[in-house]
């Protein structure tokens, strides 16, 4: 096992600025964004430091909103993202499909808008209109005969207060609309943009970094936002439309590789730049429910528990009664121990809800899970493949300290891979526990 002190820091940015969004990165990535995602520029610098060209093939087994798979395409380097998140899988596709054409697509944001305007007015919501006279479109607007609404069940699982009723009832007309566009390819872009829109706009959202429910804004105007947010992707596609498709992202579970690639790629993946979950309180699926309900990507809570039941175990809301993910890392003390001491503080605490006793299991199961994705990936490497696992360290569990990257690494190493170094992205401060805790970096090689 490699200790904390064996870290090395990789770039002088400074904590503060090292995960955000650099300008000059902005197209594309800044579509649809994540806040737990990491920024392009750690993508660049692993892309370099292993030397990747665009002879090499490279997998984010955990691509989320896809830094990692853009990036390789504007690097045209060919690559493949999994991410079991459907909201998060559908704008990682999205962003690396560069075979629309951008010549129809100002003709279609026209038609949206038109119908937009005039389904608005027409159930006397106020917004502010664009000027018609911007859009020089053929296609003839509708004006929908009724506003369109949620189900019961969809509503449920909207956590209560995310968006107020006019925004919301803007924001399904527009879907509505854009629903009505027959080119596929053309309604996702659209349907992308308006992800982005709820979240950044119609939403009563914010991300510190989990979601949390911000006061509640009756109406706002959306037209605008969605017609410049549109045109800004617009923009960015006609800049790489000599692009060829080099991308492929699956919508699948990388607990089992082997369900998701393709057997031609045996042997074939050169390089991983990831950033699984890490084990803490966060629920992936929470960050992104609102427009995953809202876009119908969750259509009722059977839904939302299927795709959780594909995620790997790293919270207390994806812990199931018949998960088996903890068996393959029973033979770890280190994981074992770690797990036995939360559970004893849980107990000499008297905290006994039915998430602290999930604790200790998260823990086995994570790590659990983390040896089945190591493993069923193995087949897939090139000898000598190169790995970079972003995790952080972790202590939401009764503030016991979880050193994320080096029991990963042990976990690894069980399974023949090399540990090359840990090596330190950034810092975090953690309000709960006034301590600073680290972010590092996995460095892992394949071995025959
Ligand atoms: C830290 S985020 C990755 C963010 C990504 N690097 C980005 O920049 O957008 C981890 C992702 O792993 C996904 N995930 C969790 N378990 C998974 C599994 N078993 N298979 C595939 N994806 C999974 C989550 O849905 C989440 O999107």
């Amino acid at each position: 096992m490699i200790s904390a002190n064996t870290q090395t820091s990789i770039t002088n940015i400074e904590n503060g600025t090292k995960n955000k969004l650099q300008t000059a990165d902005s197209p594309i990535h800044s579509w649809y964004q994540f806040v737990l995602g990491y920024p392009p520029h750690l993508v660049q610098q692993y892309l370099s430091k292993f030397e990747i060209t665009r002879h090499n093939i490279v997998l984010d087994p955990f691509c989320g909103t896809g830094t990692t798979p853009v990036e390789c395409m504007k690097c045209h380097i060919p690559n493949y993202g999994i991410e079991a998140n459907r909201m998060a899988f559908f704008a990682s596709t999205v962003k690396t499909d560069l075979s629309i054409d951008p010549s129809f697509l100002s003709e279609e944001l026209g038609f949206i808008s038109k119908s937009a305007e005039l389904s608005f007015k027409r159930f006397k919501l106020n917004d502010s209109f664009p000027l018609i006279s911007e859009f020089d479109s053929n296609k003839k607007p509708v004006a929908l005969d009724e506003i369109p609404s949620l189900t019961p069940e969809q509503i449920k699982i909207i956590p209560a207060g995310f968006i107020s009723d006019k925004p919301l009832q803007k924001v399904l007309i527009l879907k509505a609309i854009i629903n009505e566009i027959e080119d596929k390819k053309i309604r996702n872009l659209f349907t992308l943009s308006l992800a982005s829109l709820i979240v950044r706009r119609a939403g009563n959202v914010g991300f510190g970094p989990e979601v949390y429910r911000k006061p509640a804004k009756p109406d706002v105007d959306i037209l605008n936002y969605f017609i410049s947010n549109s045109n800004q992707m617009i923009q960015d596609l006609a800049n790489f439309k000599n692009g060829r498709n080099i991308t492929q992202i699956i919508n699948g579970d990388s607990r089992n590789i082997a369900n998701c690639l393709d057997s031609t790629l045996l042997g074939k993946i050169d390089c991983i730049i990831t950033s699984p979950p890490y084990p803490n309180e966060k629920d992936y699926t929470r960050s992104t429910r609102l427009e995953s309900v809202i876009l119908g990507f969750i259509q009722d809570k059977k839904e939302l528990r299927s795709m959780k039941e594909n995620l790997l175990r790293s919270n207390s809301r994806n812990i199931f009664i018949n998960d088996k993910d903890s068996e393959y890392v029973k033979e770890f003390s280190s994981i074992g121990n770690l797990a036995n001491e939360i559970e004893e503080k849980r107990i000499s605490l008297n905290k006994d809800s039915g998430f602290e006793k999930m604790y200790h299991k998260i823990v086995r199961h994570y790590f659990g899970g983390m040896y089945l994705h190591l493993k069923s990936l193995k087949p897939f490497l090139s000898p000598n493949a190169k790995l970079a696992y972003v995790v952080g360290d972790q202590m939401s569990f009764f503030q016991t300290y979880i050193p994320t990257a080096d029991l990963l690494g042990e976990v690894a190493k069980s399974l023949g891979y090399h540990i090359i170094d840990i090596e330190l992205w950034r810092t975090r401060y953690a309000t709960a526990t006034s301590r600073r805790i680290n972010e590092n970096v996995l460095i892992l090689e394949n071995t025959r």
